[in-house]
């Protein structure tokens, strides 16, 4: 960047990452998180274990690592956050930035709480460590407790939301990229510390068999192969932060002389190791612990407390440190989806020559994502008897209809319904769209490949990149998508 262009961006409180290194933790660290650790495992150990893994892995690299490159790629050509990138590549297609900041809302309602429940489990064991009990007498059960504790829920809930304001409010190069540069590679050791510990666990052999046995039967059907496809894919956006501009925005802050296409390989490879690195945490934890694979959102939560409970007071120590690594993957993501909405607002100002204040713009967006976040708080996960009711039970369907199998997964509790609209629908809607307005309109030769050789590196990738833009990531979502409807519309009636 030259120092008029570098004046500019100061001057409008923009920014600009300080290094490749550094831009490269953000975006690992936006990449890295909950889904990697709350949500591959559990999605793993329900949808089939190996084959899962298999299509997971057949994504990122023909979809993700694709759209990770169109991303980057149209935030650094216009300088913008998802919506002002859209509208200086073509006016018409504003829109589709928008839809990235509704899915940015969405992602944060749930997100948030989870957050917060990471939170609980941290502060438990570090009370644990000075000798009181930190899970109200519940211990083993204390994710099935602590849905009904509804202050609790909210305190922490609010108490996740204030971390993030405070990180992205010191800005781009002094708030986020400071801050992971330092918790990416911490929290990959603490990482593989867990592992090890799990490894030597009596039973934990039977975890790995289960994901590693090569295991096609879920895939037999063409309904099972869209159902593990559909699931696979929208953890892979949800993963690897696509679909919806908080890579947009990241890429929107990084020097013209840095390497776009080795980037986009970089970040999806890291996020996938850290994926699978902690399903061989969980996994062989839950065979060692004799607990269900396929148990769902509570997997997490549940075998690691089994693991750490089972362990003595040791325990709360590894306990506190394995949970305080999981906070800081949650926040390092949850401070991207923040800034995708805070670059939004950034650029408006900068348009309209307004003095724009990233603090204000901040403390809005927390407020906002705080209001949308309470449902999922209140619901105790769809339970019948919570306080806020679940989408179903709104819309007059029964808990034994839900026992039948009759309601929809998109409707049976609040996360769900926002996880299932997010990563289900948003995300790779905004990637089939980016992907055939790259492919077909703006073209790869013209988009891509010019901005991605200004740095001086050479585009070797051209014919693989653009069969994907034009064809494989577009044929991918829309199985996807039509995966969804057939879901949603479909097949809970039938059942
Ligand atoms: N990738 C993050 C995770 O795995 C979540 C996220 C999604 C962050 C979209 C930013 C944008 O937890």
């Amino acid at each position: 960047m030259s120092d008029n262009q570098h004046l500019e961006h100061m001057e409008h409180d923009r920014g600009t990452w300080g290094s490749n290194f550094g831009f490269l933790m953000a975006a690992v660290g936006s990449a890295v998180g909950l889904g990697n650790i709350w949500g591959f495992p559990y999605k793993m150990g329900s949808k089939g274990g190996f084959a899962f893994l298999i299509i997971y892995l057949l994504l990122v690299i023909f979809v993700g690592v694709v759209v990770m490159l169109g991303e980057l790629t149209i935030g650094r050509k216009t300088g913008k956050g998802a919506v002002g990138a859209y509208a200086a590549l073509s006016k018409k297609y504003k829109w589709v930035g928008y839809l990235g900041i509704l899915s940015a809302f969405t992602l944060l309602a749930f997100y948030n709480v989870l957050g917060g429940l990471v939170m609980r489990y941290m502060f438990g064991f570090l009370l644990q460590i000075m000798g009181v009990d930190g899970f109200s007498g519940a211990g083993m059960g204390f994710f099935g407790y602590i849905l009904y504790d509804y202050s609790g829920m909210i305190f922490f809930h609010v108490l996740f939301i204030v971390c993030n304001v405070v990180i992205v409010m010191g800005g781009i190069q002094g708030g986020i990229e400071k801050f992971c540069t330092v918790a990416m590679p911490a929290l990959f050791f603490m990482l593989l510390f867990v592992i090890i510990y799990v490894a030597f666990q009596p039973g934990a052999g039977e975890g790995y068999k289960f994901m590693l046995t090569p295991n096609f039967e879920p895939l037999s059907s063409f309904g099972g192969f869209i159902d593990v496809l559909k699931t696979a894919a929208g953890q892979m956006f949800f993963s690897l932060s696509l679909g919806m501009g908080a890579i947009i925005s990241y890429g929107s802050y990084l020097d013209k002389k840095e390497d776009l296409q080795k980037n986009s390989l970089i970040i999806p490879a890291c996020d996938t190791l850290i994926a699978v690195m902690a399903a061989c945490a969980i996994l062989p934890a839950c065979a060692a612990f004799n607990m269900e694979y396929a148990q769902g959102p509570g997997l997490l939560f549940n075998t690691m407390q089994n693991v750490f409970l089972s362990m003595g007071s040791f325990g709360n120590f590894v306990g506190f440190m394995f949970y305080f690594l999981v906070f800081i993957a949650a926040v390092t993501s949850s401070i991207s989806l923040f800034e995708a909405i805070v670059t939004w607002r950034l650029d408006v100002g900068i348009e309209k020559k307004q003095k724009v204040s990233r603090t204000k713009i901040m403390s809005i967006a927390a407020v906002c994502a705080f209001i949308v976040g309470i449902p999922v708080a209140l619901d105790a996960l769809g339970a019948a008897d919570a306080v806020v009711k679940a989408p179903y039970l709104l819309l007059g369907m029964t808990p034994e209809q839900l026992a039948a199998g009759q309601v929809p997964m998109a409707i049976d509790c609040w996360l769900d319904f926002f996880d299932v609209i997010s990563e289900g629908i948003f995300m790779p809607l905004g990637a089939l769209i980016m992907a055939v307005l790259i492919g077909w309109k703006w073209k790869t030769r013209n988009l891509i490949v010019p901005e991605c050789e200004i740095s001086g590196h050479k585009f070797w990738g051209y014919t693989f990149f653009d069969i994907c833009f034009k064809f494989i990531t577009p044929i991918g979502m829309i199985l996807v998508l039509g995966g969804q409807i057939y879901d949603f519309f479909i097949k809970a009636l039938i059942a």
